[in-house]
């Protein structure tokens, strides 16, 4: 058994301002990798420039990261990072923004790796650059796991890449949720929510991984009426929902994500669906399936949440995403690719068979 996640890792309010030093240690000169427009709008991109500006460390602005970074994006921002000699990333943002940094990081240290190759297994351990994460949504957990999920569309795959890329820092302060709509956050949150699910309901489920989705459910179910009602959540919640979000990111960091997530990224490929709703209309009938092995482990699930049946936890998630509908033959095809992906098969607690991958679609997806 073992537990490694060597992130240098910070949850507090105005975190980017009092750890500066610790920003300013990673590096000279930095390559900052942001969306379009919500790290300027959060004031999440004011706060890292301003302590970058104030130790002299230089910077430049890389703001093109789309939702489901593409390698072509990459490739791009590891152009420009390049005659900027940058030493260090910076990805402030959600999922997307800290992973694309991450890749970023591994194409500068690799200049013969070109991005569409990433996907491919390494003959050797890739070096890659420092990476800092400052994530301002409360799901992708980035900020702690060793992943970074990219899209090649020229060979229509979303996936994990299969380097080691854990961030050297990580600075979390809820406060960046505050200019965030409701349904994004909710999103977000069902996305945590399916990583310490996934984690738990896993293979590679041990001690060490349960300690993190075991606190951190419970501080879920703690933010799950607020999430549910029709208001605003509360400011107060900021800081607990990115809590549960870091923690549910060192739940997979080790276990990985299993079914629901590798079922989503072909709805988001191909559909266009935001990850968390994606991950978050499969994880019901997943749980589902996996009483059948484990029926302790989704006891105990449910019982972290608050909640008393399967049923409630399927109506729960129904309210916060609601449902989708596909079209018989997309469902068909998604349900073939699954059945031979042996890398989300296998981290199943017990034998998934085809049956139970067509019944977790059906249950999941609306045929319309
Ligand atoms: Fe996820």
């Amino acid at each position: 058994m073992r537990f490694f996640v060597p992130t240098d890792i910070y949850i507090e309010n105005d975190c980017v301002k009092n750890h500066a030093k610790n920003l300013l240690a990673v590096g000279k000169c930095a390559l900052v990798m942001t969306g379009r427009h919500s790290a300027a709008a959060n004031g999440s991109l004011k706060d890292v420039t301003a302590v970058l500006a104030a130790g002299k460390v230089s910077f430049l602005v890389f703001n093109e990261v789309e939702e489901n970074p593409s390698t072509d994006t990459l490739r791009k921002a590891a152009s420009i990072a390049r005659k900027f000699k940058v030493d260090f990333v910076i990805g402030i943002g959600g999922g997307s923004a800290i992973d694309a940094a991450k890749a970023v990081a591994l194409l500068l240290s690799n200049p013969d790796v070109d991005a569409d190759d990433l996907h491919k297994v390494p003959g050797h351990p890739l070096e890659h650059l420092p990476v800092v994460a400052v994530p301002t949504t409360c799901g992708t957990g980035s900020e702690a796991t060793l992943v970074a999920i990219i899209t090649n569309h020229k060979i229509n795959l979303k996936k994990s890449i299969p380097h080691v890329i854990f961030p050297t820092l990580a600075l979390v302060d809820g406060k960046y949720l505050a200019s965030a709509k409701k349904q994004l956050i909710v999103n977000t949150a069902v996305d945590a929510l399916a990583h310490m699910v996934e984690s738990i309901l896993n293979v590679k489920s041990n001690a060490f991984n349960r300690m993190f989705p075991e606190y951190g459910l419970k501080l879920w179910g703690e933010c799950k009426d607020a999430l549910l009602a029709d208001s605003d959540v509360e400011a107060s919640l900021y800081e607990k929902l990115m809590l549960t979000s870091t923690i549910a990111g060192m739940s997979i960091a080790h276990t990985s994500t299993t079914l629901p997530h590798g079922m989503s990224y072909d709805l988001t490929l191909h559909a266009n669906v935001p990850h968390g709703p994606a991950v978050g209309y499969f994880l019901a009938a997943y749980t589902e399936v996996c009483a059948k092995f484990v029926p302790q482990d989704v006891d105990k699930i449910l019982e972290l949440l608050g909640l008393k049946t399967l049923d409630e936890f399927t109506a729960m998630i129904q309210k916060l995403i609601g449902t989708y509908t596909v079209t018989r033959e997309m469902r068909d095809n998604f349900a073939a690719a699954m059945k031979v992906n042996r890398s989300k098969l296998d981290l199943a607690p017990g034998p998934i068979t085809a049956e139970d991958v067509d019944y977790i679609y059906e249950k999941s997806l609306i045929v319309g």
